[in-house]
């Protein structure tokens, strides 16, 4: 089996946590370099973690290395240069979500991905889990019947990470609670549902607790000077339409007086999903809801876990797809339709309109 040579960009939570360790776990990949433009930081990660190299700018990493894999994991309003750049330099790329700040740098790097003929796919871990994994085989099995509601639901009562960093940045980080997690749900929500097309995006973003330095998470690095600035969302509602007739409804926060939540439901004609994950805990079983010989059911539904974490299995699964010329599981299509509805949720917060996607 041949080599493949990783590079990470960006040395720090995601980068340390769940790329570098998914790169080692998956057979035939080695972390060669790593960058970071906090050079001494790039330096300091290398050197604990065993990576040959370090680099302070990204261009020269990817010029000396001629890597085979590239993993984005900086700041999201740099995800979409840096990946084209990646790809233009012949790897194959992970970018970290939010895939990117607009529609239509999304749509670039699909295109360049496209030209180039690498594969690129998006950090949405959360598809791994061995109970959506469970959850998505039983809508494909069609057990739900037609499928015409999703709830997604993210609450975190104190959890606005980073405060005063890139996190609640709105040039550097595009968006805040819809941006960080809503993609999450909003992704999750559209691989179940097979991905219809979205044609109208309503939305109301607050932020009533960031700007008083109140809701503050003890989760986000603090890599940038601090600074009081929070210029994003804290919670966002947003109502969609989608395919003929389907209804998805995606509520986030960061900080809000509410317990801490997460939840997902799928409703079909012949059945219904009931999901409660933690979003870095344990997984919890879905509960299927439905109808057997006239009488309501409520049963939860059994998963195989191989004890793997989502990042080593999102890893293995992109390696394997370059290694047998497939499609990953996260297609960038998919995640460029996360971006898009989350672009078309802000402008219509912004307006206070129901924005229409033709
Ligand atoms: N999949 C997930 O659930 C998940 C979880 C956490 C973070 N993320 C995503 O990963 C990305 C990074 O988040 P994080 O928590 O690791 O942030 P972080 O602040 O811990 O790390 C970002 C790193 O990028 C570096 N950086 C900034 N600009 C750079 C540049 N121009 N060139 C090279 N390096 C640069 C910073 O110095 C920092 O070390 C974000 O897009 C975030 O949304 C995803």
């Amino acid at each position: 089996m041949e080599t493949l040579r990783a590079g990470v960009i960006g040395a720090g939570f995601i980068a340390v946590r769940g790329h570098i360790p998914g790169y080692r776990a998956a057979p035939g990949v080695e972390v060669v370099a790593l960058c970071d433009v906090k050079e001494e930081r790039a330096r300091q990660v290398a050197q604990e973690l065993g990576i040959p190299r370090a680099y302070g700018d990204y261009r020269q990493m990817l010029e000396e290395e001629k890597l085979d894999l590239v993993s984005i994991c900086s700041p999201n309003a740099f995800h979409a240069q840096m990946t084209i750049d990646a790809l233009e330099a012949g790897a194959h790329v992970l970018c970290e979500k939010p895939m990117a700040l607009t529609f239509a740098d999304a749509q670039a790097m699909v295109e360049t991905s496209r030209r180039v003929g690498r594969t690129l796919t998006v950090g949405f871990h959360m598809r791994y889990g061995p109970v959506m994994q469970a959850a998505k085989s039983l809508i494909a099995s069609g057990r739900l019947g037609e499928i015409y509601y999703a709830k997604a639901n993210l609450w975190r009562r104190a959890g606005i990470p980073g405060y005063g960093s890139w996190f609640t940045n709105k040039d550097l980080a595009g968006g805040g609670a819809m941006m960080d997690i809503g993609c999450h749900m909003l992704d999750l929500s559209l691989w179940l549902l097979g991905h219809p097309q979205p044609r109208t995006v309503s939305a109301m973003c607050y932020a009533k607790f960031g700007p008083r330095a109140k809701g503050l998470g003890s989760w986000g690095a603090d890599h940038f000077p601090p600074g009081a600035r929070f210029d994003v969302d804290d919670l966002t509602t947003t109502f969609v339409r989608l395919g003929e007739d389907l209804t998805l409804i995606v509520e986030v926060s960061w900080a809000g007086h509410m317990p801490n939540a997460h939840q997902l439901q799928i409703l079909g004609s012949e059945g219904g999903l009931l999901y409660n994950p933690m979003l870095f805990g344990e997984e919890q079983p879905m509960r299927f809801l439905g109808e057997v010989s006239g009488e309501l059911v409520e049963e939860p539904l059994g998963f195989s876990d191989d004890g793997k974490t989502a990042y080593q299995r999102e890893i293995s699964d992109w390696v394997t797809a370059i290694r047998e010329g497939r499609e990953p599981l996260v297609k960038p299509e998919e995640a460029a339709m996360v971006v898009q509805i989350i672009e078309a949720a802000y402008r219509s917060a912004a307006t206070q309109k129901e924005v229409s996607l033709g």
